[in-house]
């Protein structure tokens, strides 16, 4: 046997306790997946051992195609055969309530899961900036925090990251993010990242609409005012700000995503991606880390299990820890979007 058998196209969910021992099955032909019984003898595979040192929830392997095992690694989305997808019109599809926006921001859809217009969003003025939370502890997120932010011209006040990893993303217009004294040019499709200890602040350029949406983790109530911008730009971690890169595609089938804010730049907690959907619907399926999705273009859906409701540029998802759900794209070119992961640094694991 020189390739290990498909158990399952999907991780395996499973709460590990502390101190057990575990034997992950390698080869994919035991039936009590996704652990060993036995079957791989005279295969050439031989069972992953692990032994879990906390009391936690992890996704196992099921594809067996992993480079981490025993754990998934998202390789299940590039097997043959493609991204798995569902078909929207299914009996049970059809059957899925649909969600009409009110007046509001916030359209509720399976437990604490909701997308948020930022279209319909009131605003609150702070000197040359508008801005509104859009994902904080009252609206249900337990890990991060979000805001989205504009400004027609000028400087923004500065603000604290007040010990938390801080993400921007800039959707519109042309400017410059100040980080405890440095700046750095920001356009369009631009990720940035601010330390713990500093501040920041953005400054508009051009006088045209500059839009941008700000992540943090852990989660906060509201951004911090400060009245000065310190000198303490933190020199060991001089690379902060990510932008397109073809090259860094990680491909899901026909889907893609790029890394934008990471460890790499020292964001610990927090991971930012941007991504592409294609015109379809994918499999209902969970994470283990709080995401919020972004959408920068295009027009589609948000399923959850019993729930859906229409979406289009400038909503944003918020998707709970283990929340089922599919994201459906219904124009040619797909949805180009941007998620905040936390806890994680891989969007393609699931399960
Ligand atoms: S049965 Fe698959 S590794 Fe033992």
């Amino acid at each position: 046997m020189t390739a290990p058998v498909v158990a399952h196209r999907k991780g395996y969910y499973h709460e590990v306790k502390a101190g057990k021992r575990y034997a992950w099955c390698a080869c994919g032909r035991s039936r009590t997946q996704p652990f060993c019984d036995g079957s791989h003898a005279g295969s050439g595979f031989v069972p992953v051992i692990f032994t879990a040192q906390h009391d936690e929830d992890v996704i196992f392997c099921g594809c067996k195609q992993t480079g981490t095992g025993p754990f998934c690694d998202g390789s299940h989305s590039n097997l043959p055969g493609g991204y798995l997808e569902d078909d929207p019109h299914s009996a049970l599809n059809r059957a899925v309530a649909l969600v009409e926006p009110g007046d509001g921001p916030v359209v509720r859809l399976d437990g604490e899961c909701y997308v948020f217009s930022t279209a319909r969003a009131r605003l609150s003025v702070r000197g040359a900036m508008r801005y509104c939370p859009v994902l904080t502890a009252a609206l249900g997120a337990r890990y991060q925090s979000q805001f989205y932010a504009e400004m027609d011209g000028g400087s923004s006040p500065v603000i604290g990251a007040d010990g938390r990893h801080t993400v921007l993303f800039v959707t519109d217009g042309d400017g410059e993010v100040e980080i405890s004294g440095r700046r750095f040019p920001v356009a369009p499709r631009t990720g940035v990242y601010i330390r713990p200890g500093e501040a920041y602040r953005m400054h508009n350029r051009t006088g045209q609409l500059l839009k941008f949406f700000i992540s943090a983790g852990p989660a906060a109530e509201d951004l911090i005012w400060r009245e000065d911008m310190p000198a303490d730009f933190e020199t060991g971690h001089p690379e902060r700000c990510a932008t397109i890169d073809p090259a860094q595609r990680h491909k899901m089938a026909e889907r893609y995503y790029q890394l934008l804010i990471n460890r790499e730049h020292g964001s610990t907690l927090v991971t930012q991606f941007i991504g592409n959907i294609p015109l379809s619907k994918a499999e209902p399926h969970r994470h283990l880390y709080e995401e919020a999705l972004i959408f920068l273009n295009g027009a589609g859906m948000v399923w959850t299990l019993h729930t859906k409701t229409a979406v289009a540029a400038g909503d944003v998802l918020f998707l709970p820890r283990k929340q089922v759900h599919s994201v459906e794209c219904t124009v040619p070119g797909g949805f180009d979007v941007v998620g905040v992961i936390y806890p994680g640094d891989n969007p393609s694991i699931n399960y």
